[in-house]
């Protein structure tokens, strides 16, 4: 069975009403002129922006997804969203364990995978990131960083249905600089191999590539062999950059 492609742009803490509903309008739009039913297209506001993205997108092509989760479903976590609160927002997606919220938030493995649990509860589809830091590949611990993180940050349970896994090395991010396509074939083949290795489903679990994708090398990114899609960060704020990525989608 063929593995699902997508292309989705985290918005990150940007955007105010107007000029994201702008953005949110012609990503809509021309998905759907395009026609074209793969790459799944999924766009991740803040919070605030939500509602307004999902009036916007209504039934279409177009899919919702939040930043990041609270493992639990209610309570007194002041600034926190649950993954029930998303669903009721109209998403379909969240990401969990971002390297901005490993790092800036101190978030673990164990509580990554709690994030992803707490997702698959309310009825979303986790995109579960990974990815190591610069001094961790030039110590020469890519795949030993990429296979803790993945052992202990997908969830047993998953499969294709309910997770994805973004590779993103914490280097690439937001730096343009972007890992060599021989980086990405490596890491990916890894990663798939440690899925397909440790969960039942694993092997058909769709693997994104972000960092640095960009109109320019998002052809080549997206052709390797276990690149089935793109988590867009910076790009994904201007329309045409977003577009010319998923068009570059294989499909
Ligand atoms: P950039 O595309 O801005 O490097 O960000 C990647 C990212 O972090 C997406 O989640």
């Amino acid at each position: 069975m063929s593995r699902t492609r997508y292309v989705i742009g985290n918005w990150k803490m940007n955007g105010t009403r107007v000029g994201a509903q702008a953005l949110a309008r012609a990503v809509a739009a021309a998905v759907a002129a395009s026609g074209r039913a793969s790459p799944r297209v999924v766009l991740c506001p803040p919070a605030t922006l939500l509602a307004m993205v999902a009036a916007e997108t209504g039934e279409g092509r177009v899919a919702l997804g939040g930043q990041d989760c609270h493992a639990r479903p209610s309570g007194a976590f002041t600034g926190d969203v649950s993954a029930e609160m998303l669903a009721e927002a109209g998403c379909r997606y969240v990401i969990v364990g971002h390297s901005e919220r490993r790092t800036l938030h101190s978030e673990d493995d164990a509580t990554v995978r709690a994030k992803a649990e707490a997702a698959h509860r309310a009825g979303l589809v986790a995109v579960v990131c990974v990815g190591e830091s610069l001094a961790e590949r030039e110590a020469g611990r890519t795949s030993e960083v990429l296979a803790r993180q993945v052992d202990l940050s997908v969830p047993g349970g998953s499969g294709a249905g309910d997770t994805l896994v973004a590779y993103e090395p914490v280097w690439a991010i937001g730096t343009g600089r972007v890992a060599t396509p021989a980086q990405v074939a490596e890491a990916h083949a890894g990663i798939r191999a440690r899925l397909g290795a440790r969960i039942a489903g694993g092997a058909g679990i769709s693997l994104l590539y972000g960092g640095s994708v960009k109109p320019d090398n998002a052809a080549e990114l997206q052709a390797l062999a276990d690149v089935d899609g793109a988590l867009v960060g910076g790009a994904s704020l201007d329309a045409a950059q977003f577009l010319a990525i998923v068009a570059a989608s294989p499909g």
